[in-house]
């Protein structure tokens, strides 16, 4: 087991009916005048935008509000949001929604105290430091950023998307109240399901391990949204299987599924492969639903890399799916592995997700912007189990058609 830091220091609350407790949680970080910043209608139509003003209203907490983050999110939105709450003097920006609207929240929280353009934080040119609070009601079991250190924001100009990550980015408060997410439509149900088993596998096939403790959770956890998707697909509103997918959805992406996986301290398990390579198509096409595209990725990645280090992916195919090798050959071993592959990738496609880019609208000749953007993002190399150069990058991406 390598040497890790745990910390998750967002305060969970979590329940039936729970949206109608915001104000008093915000009240309880001390804050006096929040930002509430929400999407483009689901919020509204739900009647959740309405619980949250309530509760805030009654807990004595003045806000102001900024709607329309579109998924993928925009920094020319996160910008106007930074001159609103500059003006209004606000001291906590609270997100209704999923992770667009959340990392949209984040971006205003450390933008306000900045003095140039938020985007340097992204582009490498400034570091998160002072940052105001940022509480969250989430709508969406997804992205996981309700307990996660990381911010991925669009620049449509540049057209590029890209994340910054920080310990102060964690939310200090995540609202979980899972009967908002009665009317999550099927297809954003499952592309949440499959970014989170995504975030466990990212750093699950990673070159440490076996890390036996870490292995068994990462694997229960996969197994426990598999299950909960499977009922929730039939049953929208049955309380307990939203309700798994919405815990599981933090714990897939607040490290828990990384201790002992990392290289070092205070560094994240795995090589993110699949989120660099899909990174890339929702940037230039933000129609794409991260997970969506994650669906078609992470398992043609998988195929590509298993190879360079086959014992973290006999170990999922056993782990998840109760596949062993018939025997002790490589062939035996091959086999399993690319049963495991091939059962994700059957699961994902029941759930209504593609299993090619073709699928999603995109094209072959889309490819070589994907891979400049890339090598500008992630370098001539990348990855960890089998690092990637442009050159497999491009022939992962053309195998996904
Ligand atoms: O905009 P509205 O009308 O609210 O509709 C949203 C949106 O269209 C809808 N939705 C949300 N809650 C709903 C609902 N519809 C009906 N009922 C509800 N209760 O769902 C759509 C997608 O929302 P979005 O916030 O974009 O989804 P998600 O949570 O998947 O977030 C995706 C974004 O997070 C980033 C992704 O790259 C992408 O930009 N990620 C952030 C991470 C992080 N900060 O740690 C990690 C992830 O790997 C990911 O990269
Ligand atoms: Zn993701």
């Amino acid at each position: 087991m390598n040497d890790f830091i745990f910390q998750s220091p967002t305060r969970f609350v979590f329940g039936r009916g729970f949206v109608d407790r915001v104000g008093e949680e915000v009240r309880g970080l001390g804050a006096r005048h929040a930002l509430l910043v929400y999407g483009g209608g689901s919020a509204a139509r739900s009647g959740a935008l309405d619980r949250v003003r309530a509760s805030l209203a009654a807990a004595g907490v003045n806000f102001d509000e900024l709607g329309g983050v579109r998924p993928n999110p925009e920094v020319s939105l996160v910008r106007e949001g930074i001159e609103l709450a500059r003006a209004q003097g606000v001291d906590l920006v609270f997100a209704l929604g999923g992770g667009s609207v959340i990392d949209s929240s984040k971006a205003i929280a450390f933008g306000v105290p900045y003095q140039g353009d938020v985007w340097d934080f992204f582009c490498g040119k400034a570091k998160v430091g002072a940052c105001l609070p940022v509480a969250v009601a989430l709508t969406i079991p997804a992205a996981g950023s309700e307990g996660s250190p990381s911010c991925v924001i669009s620049n449509d100009e540049l057209q590029v998307k890209k994340g910054t990550s920080s310990d102060a980015l964690r939310p200090r408060v995540a609202v979980m109240d899972p009967e908002l997410t009665f009317g999550l439509p099927p297809y954003q149900t499952a592309a949440g399901v499959t970014d989170m088993i995504c975030h466990v596998c990212e750093r699950l096939f990673s070159n440490a391990g076996p890390v036996p403790v870490t292995d068994n959770v990462a694997h229960g956890i996969i197994r426990a949204i598999m299950g909960a998707a499977r009922v929730v697909h039939g049953r929208p509103d049955d309380y307990d299987a939203r309700a798994t997918l919405m815990w599981a959805g933090s714990l897939a992406h607040n490290d828990l599924c990384g201790c002992g996986r990392g290289p070092a301290a205070g560094r994240r398990a795995g090589g993110w492969e699949s989120h660099g390579l899909e990174h890339e198509i929702s940037a230039h096409h933000p129609e794409v639903a991260h997970g969506a595209g994650l669906a078609v990725i992470l398992p043609t990645w998988m195929r590509f890399a298993w190879r360079s280090n086959p014992q973290p992916f006999l170990s999922f195919a056993r782990g998840v799916f109760g596949i062993e090798p018939d025997d002790d050959s490589d062939a035996a071993r091959e086999r399993a592995v690319l049963a495991g592959i091939d059962a994700l990738e059957d699961f994902l496609a029941q759930l209504g997700m593609p299993r090619t880019l073709g699928e999603l609208g995109l094209s072959p000749s889309d490819v070589d912007t994907w891979v400049r953007t890339l090598a500008q993002n992630k370098g001539p190399v990348f990855g960890e189990v089998r690092p990637l150069d442009m050159d497999d990058a491009r022939a992962i991406y053309l195998s996904a058609f």
